[in-house]
Parts: structure tokens; sequence; C-alpha cells
């Protein structure tokens, strides 16, 4: 039976009640946690966002419903502090104080929960999720949701301290060229018509540069129909920014500044949430680094050499060794091969590795498979000075002498090598050196390192749409010094483009716009879009940029990864209230779903086939 709170207020929060109280009269309202009786004296964990304090009832005279309440009740309690009568709890912030009860409210009576609600339980994602009010009840959960709420108002409070306007964008527009599919909303007025949910904001923003506001930003929700990951929604949310008059410079140093002060405001809020002291440890590391010394930048083909992805984690090193020179005419076809074909042959030198036995060796060659190498070849110098390699029959002593010393092996080094385009090269050498990296445990969880990756190519080749591609996206400005390359090479013309990288993870990113008409003009061509077809899409802002348009220049972060990271999560999931799973579905709603006929009749819509699943 549930009861009423009338006539009851609520006083503070659970763990806001301290040794300050004792002697006061508190009301508390929350959920059972916990109820142990023991010989007729009842102690109930009462929680709410705050956290967790005890109540203990008195022998004599309690009310008897204390003894058989179900956990995860909300109940209001008026009662007493007092110092602990039993052992202080040293994990709990109220550990040394406890609430003797007066008044017992059952506000609402709760049913067995389908999963205990505790930290670190090993239950099911899915349940979780078809639960997830639930799911969100416990500890960890409320922390990063919380966490992440007070990391928003932080950057709301820094952007707005620079100038920023924060200005809203629609949600039901026309495409946006982010290069992901488009969610699709159909229009009941336009018979046959649909708008798309934006991709980003980016075509908008960049309007509200015409427009003149200067400074904008926006905690955007983004959709993009793409296949999904630990660090992938459908639907996600970006901290999206956009300054008129700036170059580059401008806007990395703006956003080095809000990153330095977001590290040094997140340790006193983590400390007051509960977090992991280590975690918090790393924090502050990275906010000495930060505020002190700015975030280094790395060239986009520096990154690619040394660490084989754009997104490169600098925790650690173990980079890659170009080796191309050393092996050129020797006597492994594989090598010889791959660079008479334009390719490049590389390599990793994993200290310490050279024993490693051969199973775990055939599992990176699967590793690197993956990522398109056609094999793995490799020397293993065991600490007895003895070498073994999977190309010695090939290659001479004096070849073979000079390629461990280009890789600086010694005694104990295992030597993996990877001859193909530079772009599988890469992925598959990135791929290992990351694998590696954890299994030697070289990367040190608490660590936060952050760089800037610049520079990257305008254009990217397709092979399956046989055509360049917009790295970034259609509108981001090339190097002037390149753009005359755009004819004769145009793989080779740099962007004024940016990305934000955290432990080689991607958390956000950015370019100087294209404001002249004419490289803009040229840009589309070169992508491959006829004149109709750009106006058709985009022809609003080409348009625009016709009365007057101000360089401008931008970036967004993925929110959702940023709060992930900084909180130690595991996936995006973690950080979000309501997530989606991997196929992009709402198990607590049960969305997407089938609607009333009548509803796809007023839309002249009509659903033509469905996919078998
Ligand atoms: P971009 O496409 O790089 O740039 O996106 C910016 C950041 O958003 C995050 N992100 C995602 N997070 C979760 N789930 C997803 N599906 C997802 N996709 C992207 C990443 C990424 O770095 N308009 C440009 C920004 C600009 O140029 O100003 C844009 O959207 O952290
Ligand atoms: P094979 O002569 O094909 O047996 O190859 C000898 C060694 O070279 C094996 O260890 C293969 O895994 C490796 N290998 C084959 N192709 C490549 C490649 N493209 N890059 C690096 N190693 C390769």
């Amino acid at each position: 039976m549930a009861e009423s709170m009338q006539g009851l207020k609520r006083t503070m929060r659970c763990a806001e009640v301290s040794e300050k109280n004792i002697g006061d009269e508190v009301t508390l309202m929350g959920w059972v946690a916990k109820c142990r009786n023991k010989g007729g004296i009842v102690f109930v964990d009462l929680r709410d966002r705050s956290g967790i304090i005890q109540i203990v009832t008195e022998s004599e005279g309690a009310d008897p419903r204390w003894g058989s309440l179900k956990t995860e009740s909300a109940i209001a309690v008026v009662g007493t502090v007092e110092k602990r009568g039993g052992a202080v709890n040293p994990n709990l912030r109220t550990g040394t104080i406890e609430v003797i009860p007066k008044t017992l409210r059952v506000l609402s009576e709760a049913q067995t929960p389908p999963f205990l609600i505790q930290d670190g339980i090993d239950t099911r994602e899915d349940l979780r999720l078809r639960y997830r009010y639930l799911d969100l009840r416990r500890p960890e959960l409320q922390r990063r949701i919380i966490f992440r709420s007070r990391t928003v108002q932080m950057i709301r409070d820094f952007l707005s301290g620079e100038g920023f306007l924060d200005i809203e964008t629609p949600s039901l527009i026309g495409s946006t060229p982010e290069g992901a599919r488009d969610y699709l909303v159909p229009s009941r007025v336009h018979p046959g018509s649909f708008y798309a949910l934006p991709q980003s904001p980016q075509l908008l923003k960049q309007l509200l540069m015409c427009s003149g506001f200067d400074r904008y930003y926006q905690i955007a929700r983004c959709f993009r129909d793409e296949d999904l990951r630990a660090d992938r929604q459908p639907e996600f949310t970006q901290v999206d920014m956009e300054m008129s008059f700036v170059d580059q410079n401008d806007v990395i140093d703006v956003n080095t500044r809000l990153l330095a002060y977001l590290l040094r405001e997140m340790p006193p809020v983590m400390r007051e949430l509960g977090f992991d002291g280590d975690l918090i440890a790393g924090i502050e590391a990275a906010s000495a680094e930060v505020n002190g010394n700015g975030i280094g930048r790395i060239t986009w083909k520096d990154a690619m050499d040394l660490y084989g992805s754009d997104k490169p984690d600098m925790r650690f090193g173990m980079t890659i060794t170009d080796v191309s020179e050393t092996v050129r005419g020797c006597g492994f076809g594989v090598f010889t091969g791959a660079l008479e074909a334009g390719g490049t042959v590389r390599g990793l030198n994993a200290k310490g590795q050279g024993d490693m036995p051969r199973k775990r060796i055939d599992r990176l060659t699967e590793t690197a498979k993956t990522y398109g190498a056609k094999g793995l070849a490799y020397i293993a110098i065991h600490g007895d000075g003895t070498v073994k390699s999977s190309f010695s029959k090939f290659m001479g002593d004096d070849e073979m002498n000079r390629l461990i010393a280009a890789m600086n092996g010694e005694k104990g080094d295992l030597l993996l090598f990877a001859a193909d385009r530079f772009s599988v090269v890469c992925a598959s050498l990135g791929a290992l050196r990351l694998e590696l990296g954890e299994e030697m445990g070289l990367i040190d969880h608490c660590a936060f390192k952050f760089v800037w990756v610049v520079d990257f190519p305008l254009l990217e080749w397709s092979d399956e749409e046989n055509r360049f591609m917009a790295m970034h996206h259609p509108f981001t400005m090339p190097y002037e010094e390149d753009w005359k390359r755009i004819d004769s090479d145009p793989g080779s013309v740099r962007a004024q483009a940016y990305d934000i990288v955290l432990n080689g993870t991607e958390m956000g990113g950015g370019s100087v716009r294209i404001h002249m008409d004419d490289v803009q003009e040229k840009m589309l061509e070169v992508l491959g879009f006829t004149p109709e077809r750009a106006s058709e899409q985009f022809g609003f802002l080409l348009t625009a940029f016709k009365y007057g348009v101000p360089p401008h220049a931008g970036l967004a972060y993925g929110l959702d990864r940023m709060i992930m990271l900084f909180s130690g999560a595991g996936s995006i999931r973690d950080v979000i209230a309501f997530p989606k799973v991997k196929d992009a579905s709402d198990l607590m709603m049960g969305a997407p779903s089938a609607v009333d006929p009548k509803q796809l009749e007023e839309l002249f819509l009509a659903v033509t086939g469905k996919e078998e699943s």
C-alpha cells in the first residue's frame, strides 16, 4: 500500500547529513538499498542520488513495518541523527552517523527488481537496458550521469565567458554532408517529401557566421545511421562551436584553454562524486601538463608514419619504423614486390618479446590480416642471441643484420614487418601496436594523453566510389600553398583541418572553412558534384556566401566520448541515460516499432517489404 508524503518535507539528501547534524531531526526520502533484521533491531540503508545513510530502529516501539520493508521501495523517514552505535563504516561518507527513525512512510512499495541494484554486477547488458530506470539507480551510473551534467555546466561557463552565444538550430532539416546515412522523417503536409535529421549542425553554424553572430556554440544532438561500436551511437551529442575572423591557431588555442579549464575543474567534482582515486590522480596529472605546457601537435603524416593511425595513442611509444630503403633490392620477394608496386615496408619492435610462442605470433598475424595485410613477417632475436625469422631463407646474413640494426633490434626483441600499400601497412601495424601495447602492459590506464592532429589530407581516395571524397567535409579549407596542386596531384593537398585526440580516441574535430567561392566551386567539382546537384543539396549555403561571408572556422567534440574518457567508462552507453544497442534499437521503449496503419496513411507511406531478420 502506498502512502502520501503530505505534511512531510524533505530536509536534505541522505549523504548530505553529517556529524554537524547530530541531534537534529531530519526528513529523508529515498530508496531502500538494503534491509537487515538483527534480533528485532532493523538496519536499513537508505539511498538517494547523494549516497547512502544508515537508519537503525530502536528495539522498543518501532513501527513493525521496518522489519518487512521490500528493497527498492521508496520511503520517507523522519528521525534524529546520532553518532553510530556500532562500528564506523569507512566506505560511506555518512559512516560515522545513523538516523533513529520516529516516522516511516512507505511511499511506494517495490516489486523484486530483475537484478541487484549494485555496482559491479555482471547482469547481461540487454536486461539492464530493458530496465534502464533501475540500472540508472546504481551508484556508478548515477555518478557518471551527474558528472556529465556537471561537465556540461563547466563547458557552458567557459564558453559563455569567452563570448560564445548558445544558439539552437533545428532538428528537422535537409540533408547535411557528414558522410553517414541520414535518418529521414516523412512530411504529412508535403506527401512524398522528407526531412533529414542533422548529422551535425555544420551548415547552420556556418550560416550563423554569415549572420554575424561571431562566436556560436551549442550542445547539439546529432543523428547518423551508421554501424555502431563502443564509441558510436546513432544519436549522440556534440559540443559544437564556430568562430568568425579566426584562423586554425585561434580555434586550437581556445579549445586547448577549454580542456585545461575542464581538467582543472573536474577533480574536486569527481572527488565529491566518489570517483576512483587513481582516475582523479590521472586527471590531475593531465591538468598540470595541459595547464603548464598546452597540448602538443602532430601532423597527420607523422601520426600515420609513427603510430599507424590518425588518432594516435600517445600513452606509450613503440613507434613504427620505415625500413623500405633498408630492404630495397633484398632477396625477399614479399618486401621487394610491395616496394615495386609503390608500397612500403615497415616494422615494429616489440621489446623483450623475442621468445614469444609461435602460436601468439600467428594470432598477431591474424590481427594484421583483418586490417588487409597479406601476412606478417618476423625476426625473433632470442635471449641467447640466436635469430629466427619467417624469411631468413630469402635473405643473407648481411641483409638480415642491416635490417635488425635499422629496427634497433637487440637480444630478446621481436621485430614484426608488414609490406603493402601505405594505408594497409599503417592500419595493420597501428592495430598491432595497440594490441601489443595492451598485452605488454605499456598502457597506463589512468593516464590522459592529448594531442592535436593537424594537416590532414584534404581528399581521400575511395576505391568503392572510384573518386576522391572529402576527408572532413566539402567545406574544409585547403592550405593556400598546396591548392595549386589540386589538378596535378589532388591527393597531396593538405587541409586546414584538425582533430583533438585523447588516448587513441578521436574526441573532436574541425576545420577552417572555405569562404572563397572560387575555391568552393573547384572543391565541389573535384568531389564530383555537378553544379545542379551542389545547388540542390546546399545551394542555400552557396547563395549565402555571395552576401559577405566572414572567414570562419570551428570544431565539434563528441560529448559522449569526452565523458566516457574522463570518467573511465568502457563504452559511451555507460554515460548516456537511455542509449541504444548495437542494432540501433531502444530495448526499453521497444523502438523502432511498427506504427498504426492510419499513421502511415496520413503520411502517404506504404511499407512494401520487410527484411527477414
Ligand atoms: P565529426 O563528424 O568529426 O565532425 O564529429 C565530431 C565528433 O563527434 C563525435 N562523433 C560521434 N560520437 C558518438 N557517436 C557517433 N556516431 C559519432 N560520430 C561522431 C566524435 C567526433 O570527433 N561538423 C563537424 C565538426 C566541425 O567541422 O566543426 C563534425 O560533425 O567525437
Ligand atoms: P611466404 O613466403 O608467403 O610463406 O611468406 C613468408 C613470411 O612473410 C610469412 O611470415 C608471411 O606471413 C609473411 N608475409 C607474407 N606477405 C606479407 C606481407 N605483405 N607483409 C609482411 N609479411 C608478409
